[in-house]
């Protein structure tokens, strides 16, 4: 069956044909692809044709597709088993690797996904402070709990709304919405709501609505409104945790949050996500804590072994391979649209993630975005999906390089971006 008549009978038993929203290729012009299988950074349809991944499953692979270091790790855990449902040293060990390995962090309870990391983070946040309300900030994706599928309200700043149907209005009621980078309307929202707020929740790299890079003055403005009104700074460092170097934004900017989560890199692939801090906050949660948290499946061995390896591969001359992998490449599509019709485009860079966007403005708010992007996007999409290029597919989304995506693909990326 070709891609089309996969997608076509995949509609028929599951809602969307996708059993995740933004592979669906909603607005695009042209079918989900099928992938066989990836190997490198390159993956291969059911019909056969190859193609430059650019999305590599939206982040957790930075050695690209199928590392053969991880690959041998996951069957050599496979041997013992894959689930036990007990303690076992996999997940010792990648918690030891971690918390040595970054200074703010004391201690780690792994779980299952991004969603659930935050969603396990707002509880603690809540649990900690005895307070109910949180802060989030427009244009930053926490993952689909209810919490954070807020958008900002018409009113008055803070105020909120549900972004999804099942979400109440109670819920929508104790998530405040901020503008990213607008440090006043943060204070205003803690004056108007005193003692009430548990926690900032941010992705200090913004990354889920194109790149809104914050300022260094912003993020700090946080953590010290946070100390001042005794409430939790929680960066979302699903996206740029072990990315944007081992210690990720955080690292880069030198501040410390109070938690922290992860999500796709840390699991080498595998699904895992995680909530890190203090030994003082994180010894709330169960079973010695008040704030309960469990998870059959969590810090599931294969998951944890491939991670470890994953992680323990990302040198410091990995970064450094990263960082000129990924300016190689933006700056061969950059080349490329310039000449091909694709004069409004500036592509942003931030370590090895790239944002493509038809604008040469500098974009740190959501507000910043062009409006009717869209069509723009889909075009673009479209002319490299045809040249084998696999962008993620969706206006919004990033892009993201890998240790993979070494000089011979970049060879590969010119040979078919100008055939
Ligand atoms: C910053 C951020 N937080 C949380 C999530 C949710 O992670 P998951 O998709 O693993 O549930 C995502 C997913 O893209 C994310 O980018």
């Amino acid at each position: 069956m070709n891609n089309k008549e996969l997608f076509e009978k995949s509609l028929k038993y599951v809602p969307g044909g996708v059993h995740s929203p933004v592979r669906s290729f909603k607005g695009l012009h042209t079918t989900p692809r099928f992938v066989n299988r990836g190997k490198g950074a390159f993956i291969w349809d059911e019909e056969g044709k190859d193609y430059i991944d650019f999305c590599m499953s939206f982040g957790p692979l930075i050695h690209g597709h199928q590392d053969p270091e991880i690959k041998e790790a996951i069957i050599k855990a496979l041997d013992h088993g894959w689930t036990f449902g007990a303690c076992e040293k996999y997940s010792l060990e990648l918690a030891e690797y971690i918390v040595n390995k970054i200074s703010f962090i004391e201690q780690i309870r792994f779980v299952n996904s991004g969603t659930e990391a935050v969603m396990t983070a707002v509880r603690l946040a809540r649990g900690i402070t005895g307070r109910s309300k949180i802060i989030k900030f427009n244009g930053c994706y926490h993952g689909h709990l209810d919490a954070m599928l807020i958008k900002a309200g018409s009113g008055l700043a803070g105020t909120a709304e549900a972004s999804s149907k099942g979400v109440t209005e109670k819920q929508a009621g104790d998530t405040l919405i901020c503008e990213l980078g607008d440090l006043a309307e943060v204070t205003k929202v803690f004056d108007d709501h005193k003692d009430q707020i548990a926690a900032i929740f941010i992705e200090p790299l913004p990354a889920n609505n194109g790149l809104l890079v914050q300022s260094q003055e912003f993020l700090q403005g946080l953590r010290d409104l946070c100390t001042k009104h005794n409430a939790l700074l929680v960066f979302d460092e699903v996206i740029s945790g072990f990315r944007i170097g081992f210690g990720g934004m955080a690292e880069k900017v030198g501040i410390h949050p109070d938690l922290v989560t992860y999500g796709k890199i840390i699991g080498g692939g595998m699904p895992v996500g995680a909530v890190a801090g203090p030994r003082k906050f994180m010894e709330f949660l169960a079973p010695i804590g008040p704030v309960y948290q469990a998870g059959t499946l969590s810090g599931n061995p294969v998951a944890m072994a491939a991670g470890l390896v994953n992680l323990k591969k990302l040198t410091s001359a990995a970064y450094e391979k990263l960082e000129k992998n990924t300016q190689a490449v933006v700056t061969i599509m950059k080349d490329w649209m310039d000449k091909n019709g694709f004069e409004d485009y500036q592509t942003i860079q931030y370590g090895s993630l790239f944002y493509p966007i038809s604008s040469h403005d500098k974009l740190t708010k959501i507000s910043d975005l062009p409006q009717n992007m869209n069509e723009r996007f889909y075009k673009l999409f479209e002319i490299f999906l045809n040249k084998g290029v696999y962008l993620a597919p969706n206006a919004y989304e990033v892009g993201f390089c890998s240790l993979a995506h070494e000089e011979s693909v970049q060879e590969e990326l010119k040979r078919r971006l100008w055939k």
